[in-house]
Order: structure tokens, then sequence, then C-alpha cells
């Protein structure tokens, strides 16, 4: 890794972030970052792609756009893309060979899926109930998704998604397949039997290590457009873990409306900052309830999502009401999208779903298939 020290040093490190969508390395490594200058809140990025024309382009600089814009001392991201010299995609195509050959510590999530951690900075927020939901919601528009619990000893996703007596099973690769619940892919520590062959991998697993073998060792499909990751409470290892292993990762906080759980989530939003996960934004769950007669009680205060959101520069994606179909839903294995899609929290949460596929949009289907025929003809000219 390049050290890299003053002003321009945070804009690097969110650059770690973005991952070309095609090699699976960030572009910081892969020396796609020409030139990174910072004038005034202002960020000027140049960034250099095999060939100009590449469709994945638009990828690629959103992603830069999306990450650097994260960062709190910039306001606006300029990007220039510019095309590499046939010396510079000799250089490349010898680190995506060398590193074919010791292929280290890469984990199974496609560099193109779309992770999205959903977090809080205390328990019993949501995190779960808004993590099934959306995962749903997201699958319902056309989406395929899966969803990771990380939390490894208080799991609750497979009773949310009435998956309780399913078990993972290993395929013929040696890989832990996800459990198919609802049309997307579920991975939980709820769904290892102790007496099942993969039981084995998982003893003794510390914390860290587990969430590890869970991206490394699960076969997630590489054709996975989001991975929905329910977080356990706090601020801990999972969290660093994560941001180590899928620098790709972004986050959802998800608070109640009340001033005391906002603080909390301030905690998380800033070691988001501090491990270079942007915040996508915030979401507000239990945020009021309205009796049969229609009145509004706001059971547990008001404006905690917004005030977030505002602290954070980013959108509140959207506030979910205190809904009793949540919890029946949650605790029967049928949750409120599926079961009650006419429901006020179902409603909210299919707008929700609407709403992060505009802020972090799913994969594209483009390949640069020109590009991949260069750097191929390129391999073959070195072998
Ligand atoms: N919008 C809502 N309306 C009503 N009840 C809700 C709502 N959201 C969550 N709940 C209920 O609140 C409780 C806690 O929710 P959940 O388990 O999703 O929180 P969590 O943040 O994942 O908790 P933990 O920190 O323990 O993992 C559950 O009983 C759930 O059904
Ligand atoms: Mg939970």
């Amino acid at each position: 890794m390049k050290a890299i020290t003053g002003q321009t040093a945070p804009i690097w490190e969110a650059l770690r972030g973005v991952l070309d969508p095609e090699l699976g390395e960030s572009v910081v490594d892969l020396d796609m970052i020409k030139d990174v200058r910072v004038d005034n809140g202002n960020a000027s990025i140049s960034v250099a792609l095999t060939i100009a024309a590449c469709p994945l382009r638009d990828q690629i600089e959103g992603d830069v756009v999306r990450k650097v814009a994260s960062l709190p001392e910039i306001e606006s991201v300029d990007v220039a893309i510019v095309a590499m010299t046939q010396a510079e995609r000799t250089a490349l195509m010898e680190r995506v060979r060398r590193r074919a050959r010791d292929n280290a510590g890469a984990t199974r999530v496609h560099p193109i899926t779309r992770v999205i951690a959903i977090s809080s900075g205390k328990g019993g927020v949501g995190k779960s109930s808004v993590s099934v939901n959306l995962a749903l919601a997201l699958a319902g528009l056309g989406h395929k998704v899966g969803l990771l619990d990380a939390d490894i000893w208080g799991f609750s996703i497979p009773r949310m998604v009435g998956a309780r007596d399913t078990s993972l099973a290993a395929n013929s690769d040696g890989l832990i397949q996800p459990a198919n619940a609802m049309g997307i892919s579920v991975v939980s520590t709820g769904l290892i039997v102790e007496d099942e062959e993969t039981a084995l991998m998982w003893r003794g697993l510390m914390l860290s290590k587990a969430l590890e073998q869970f991206l490394r060792d699960v076969g997630w499909a590489p054709d996975l457009g989001y991975l929905i990751i329910d977080m356990p409470p706090g601020t801990g290892d999972v969290q660093m873990a994560l941001a180590r292993l899928l620098p790709q990762a972004e986050m959802i906080v998800v608070t109640t409306p009340q001033k005391a759980a906002q603080k909390v989530a301030s905690r998380v939003a800033d070691m988001a900052r501090r491990s270079f996960m942007p915040v996508v934004g915030v979401i507000e769950n239990m945020s009021g309830f309205t009796a049969r007669d229609g009145e509004r009680y706001n059971l547990f205060g008001s404006g905690g999502g917004n005030e977030l959101a505002g602290n954070l520069g980013v959108p509140l994606i959207g506030e979910i009401p205190l809904d009793p179909e949540v919890v029946i839903g949650g605790d029967d294995g049928a949750p409120v999208v599926r079961a009650r899609p006419e429901s006020p929290a179902a409603l909210v949460f299919a707008a929700i779903a609407k709403t992060l596929t505009d802020l972090v949009p799913p994969p594209s289907d483009d390949s640069c298939t020109s590009r991949i025929a260069i750097l191929e003809e390129q391999l073959a000219k070195m072998d």
C-alpha cells in the first residue's frame, strides 16, 4: 500500500473503497487514480481506464463521486476520465496476473455486488426488521438479493424469514450454499446445525473470524445485485472486519426518533467515516403510531432521524412507522413486506428500496467486452 500523506490523504483512503467491477481490486491499488487535487472543498480526480470508452465508466465514475463526496470536508467532486497508456495497461495486467496466482484472501462476494450494512449504535432499534424487509423489497423490484446475518451469536434472521428449520449445506466445491428463503439468499449462524458436516468449519470461531468465513466460504452468486448485512448492535470488531474485508461496503444507519438514540447512532457513523465506509443515508424506525381514529402518536419522540441525517450530510431515506404488523411478521416468519404489502410499514419499506436503488444503483449488466479483449490480448503477448 502506498503511504499517502497531506491534504489529499483522506481522498485516497476513500478511493480504496472503489473497486474495479471486473478486476475486483481497488482503483488505487490498480494504479487507476492518476491525480487527486483538492481546493476549497472541491476534489478533482483523474481516473485512468484501460480504454476510455468502457461501458462501465459511468459505474466507476459514480462510485468515485459517492465515496469521495462522503468525506465531511468535501463539497463537490469532479472526475476526469483518461485512457491508460500502453505501459500502464501492461503494468495493470501484470498485477492482475500476479494476484490471480496468489489469490490472496479474496472474499466470494463479487466486486460488482452492492454491499449495504444495516447498523445502529444501540440494540433493539430495528436493524434486523429493516434488513429483512428491505432485502425483500429490493427482491420485489427484481434484484437478486443476499441477506447476511452478521449478528453471529444474537442471530434473528432465520426466525424472521421463516427458515428456522433450514440448514446450510456445502456444495461439491466445499462452499457453503446460502439458504433460499422467500427468494433471497440467506446466511446466518442460526442456520448452522451442530451435527452437520459444515459445523466443523465454524467451531470455536471468533466474531470477526466468523464474518470472514461467511464472506470467504459461502458460494455467493456472482450476479448478486445487493448484499444486505444485518449488523450486530454496537460499534465493535465486526464493523471493522467488514470494512477491511469488503472495501466496497456502505452503511445505512437506523435510528429511532428520540435524541438519545441519535447520539449513539452518530457514534456508528463516526466509525464508518474512520473506516471509510460511506453512509448512504439514515432510516428512522418506530417513527410514530397512527391509531385507528387517524390520530398520530409520536411514542418515541420525533425528529431524531432528520437531525442525524442533517448532521451527517446524508439523506433521510425513510421513516418507518410503528406498526404492530412488523412485530407479528417478525415473530411468525412472515415479514410485513410480503405478508401485508398494503400496511403502512410495508409501503414505506417499498419506497425505501426504490430510493436506495437511486442512491446506490444496481450493478450494470454491461461488461467492458472490448476492454477484456484488450486485456486478454495483452495477456497472450506476455506469455
Ligand atoms: N416499525 C416497527 N414497528 C413495530 N415494531 C417494530 C418496528 N421495527 C422493529 N420492531 C420490533 O422491535 C423489536 C426489535 O427489532 P429488531 O430485532 O429488528 O431490532 P434490532 O436492532 O435488530 O435488535 P438487536 O440489536 O437486538 O439486534 C422487535 O420485536 C421488532 O418486531
Ligand atoms: Mg438484530
